[in-house]
């Protein structure tokens, strides 16, 4: 089994602060974690579940993956990232057994992780992320 542990439920809100408000209210999370990535044009603030993370992800940019996420669907859950020890090989793997990558290679993620990204296509409708810590 090359999954080791559900990293993170990725929900895509439009108002991260209210997110976040109503998770401390509801359920009395707290935020563990925040950061803005560039990159994919997002903030994300992780809230700790047990070893997993719910994860609240807001576009920082029109171009983000997100926000067309969030215009096309709406608010909910955008991905699941699963726990792998060596993304490479987990990717390498899930591409030979017919899964469409997004990600060609491993990329940096958040916290410092090592993260590549399934299609949702192949995946039964659910994009899917590969989370090396
Ligand atoms: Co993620």
């Amino acid at each position: 089994m090359l999954l080791t542990e559900v990293d993170h439920v990725a929900i895509a809100v439009r108002d991260l602060d209210a997110a976040v408000q109503w998770y401390a209210d509801t359920f009395a999370a707290t935020v563990s974690h925040r950061e803005t990535i560039e990159r994919d044009g997002v903030e994300e603030a992780l809230l700790s579940v047990a070893d997993s993370y719910v994860q609240l992800l807001t576009p920082i940019r029109t171009d983000s993956t997100v926000a067309k996420f969030l215009d096309a669907k709406g608010e909910g859950i955008h991905h699941v990232g699963y726990r792998v020890d060596d993304c490479a090989a987990a990717l390498r793997q899930a591409v030979a057994a017919g899964a469409k990558a997004i990600d060609a290679e491993p990329r940096p993620g958040s916290r410092g992780t090592t993260v590549a990204f399934l299609h949702p296509k192949t995946a039964f409708g659910t994009l899917i992320e590969l989370v090396q810590e």
